[in-house]
């Protein structure tokens, strides 16, 4: 099932209607990371409880570490000591991290409760807070463990980025190019004329990204809401058969995956204008994005065959060979398919990493 998804400025304040318009719940679980608590905790527990939930706040430390399943294990001993029912449901209030966590926990608790996404990080508004993917990371890979599950209703308030950090701001902006790219050449020709307003935060082109990049996701997510094999939403993995692989072999510290998905889409364009005949001219506009957009050009020193280990456990691996999404123009994407090895590590060398 499709979520309900409202874009609002000012919607924080009335999260507390907005769910009680879709749920009986008495009790909220509201989870969230420590930064997005105390600048967004307040407001969200208030406008909750003037609703009537009876609502509490389960906090995590900030980071991708967090999606994990130890932490998994901690937020379902919360659920357990809250006495959190089938008929209650939890609020993802944060990024992608929080967002993946929590809605993984609402998929596994009790065989599945409803939950709400109230999405605070740009990357979040834009990409993870839509799709009803959810999971968890090992140290073997990304999001190795988790579970197609809806949020019934995703509340974005992009009055809620004016507090977040530039450096998350642009990983952000890696998934809106990653979405124009893949899927919707009108929303990428949308982001080259806004790079200025975008890099500076300016709130109302930051809306219309998120609205654009919105409404491009749905579209594709409703047309293959589980991603089939070879189906029209594998396309929204442009980017990421490197950038999940960077990640883990990282130990999903120092890089964020924004930064790692933008060095991933860099790579797929190099390989698309090798095999799948991306003009050189559309695969220097997608570069020449990422870096108005202050996206790193090369990953931190990183060993080739980490690299290439950790792309062995991608999802999109079938028995032998690694799977790449490419691009052969602006606004379109290929099904996964294999790419000679010696050319992945080629492109791979060219973008920092040490052989
Ligand atoms: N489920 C999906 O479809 C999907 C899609 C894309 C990405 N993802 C996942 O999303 C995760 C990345 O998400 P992310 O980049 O949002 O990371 P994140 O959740 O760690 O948030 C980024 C940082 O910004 C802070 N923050 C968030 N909102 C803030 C605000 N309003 N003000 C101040 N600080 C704020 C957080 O505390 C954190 O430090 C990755 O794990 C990725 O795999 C999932
Ligand atoms: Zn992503």
């Amino acid at each position: 099932m499709q979520s309900r998804i409202v874009i609002r400025r000012g919607a924080l304040a009335k999260l507390g209607t907005l769910v009680r318009s879709v749920a009986t719940a008495r009790r909220a679980a509201v989870v969230s990371d420590a930064n997005v608590a105390a600048l967004h905790g307040p407001a969200a527990l208030t406008a909750l409880r003037s609703s009537g939930f009876d609502a509490e706040l389960v906090t995590f430390r900030p980071g991708e570490r967090t999606k994990r399943p130890r932490e998994l294990a901690r937020l379902w001993d919360e659920l357990a000591a809250m006495a959190l029912g089938r008929s209650d449901l939890i609020v993802a209030l944060g990024g992608g991290v929080i967002g993946d966590l929590a809605g993984f926990a609402a998929a596994t608790w009790l065989r599945g409760v409803m939950w709400i996404g109230v999405p605070t990080s740009l990357l979040a508004q834009v990409d993870s807070s839509v799709g009803g993917k959810t999971a968890v990371d090992l140290t073997h890979g990304k999001n190795l463990v988790g579970a197609f599950h809806q949020p019934r209703l995703v509340v974005v308030d992009p009055d809620l980025l004016a507090t977040l950090p530039r450096r998350h701001l642009r990983a952000g902006l890696a998934e809106v190019v990653k979405i124009g790219m893949a899927t919707d050449a009108r929303l990428f020709a949308w982001v080259e004329r806004n790079l200025e307003p975008l890099v500076a935060a300016e709130t109302r082109a930051l809306e219309a990204a998120v609205v654009r990049a919105v409404g491009a996701k749905a579209r594709i997510v409703r047309a293959d809401e589980r991603e089939r094999a070879n189906g029209p939403r594998t396309a929204l993995n442009l980017g990421h058969t490197l950038g999940h692989a960077l990640e883990a072999a990282r130990g999903y510290r120092g890089i964020l995956h924004g930064e790692a998905v933008a060095i991933g889409l860099r790579a797929a364009a190099r390989l698309s204008m090798r095999t799948a005949r991306l003009a050189p001219r559309d695969a220097e506009r997608l570069e020449r994005a990422l870096d108005a957009l202050g996206l790193p050009r090369r990953m931190p020193p990183t060993p080739l065959a980490s690299l290439l280990q950790a792309m062995a456990h991608d999802k999109k691996r079938t028995n032998r060979s690694v799977r790449w999404v490419l691009t052969p123009r602006v606004g379109h994407a290929s099904v996964p398919h294999p790419v000679d090895s010696r050319l992945v590590k080629a492109v791979l060398l060219s973008l920092g990493a040490r052989g």
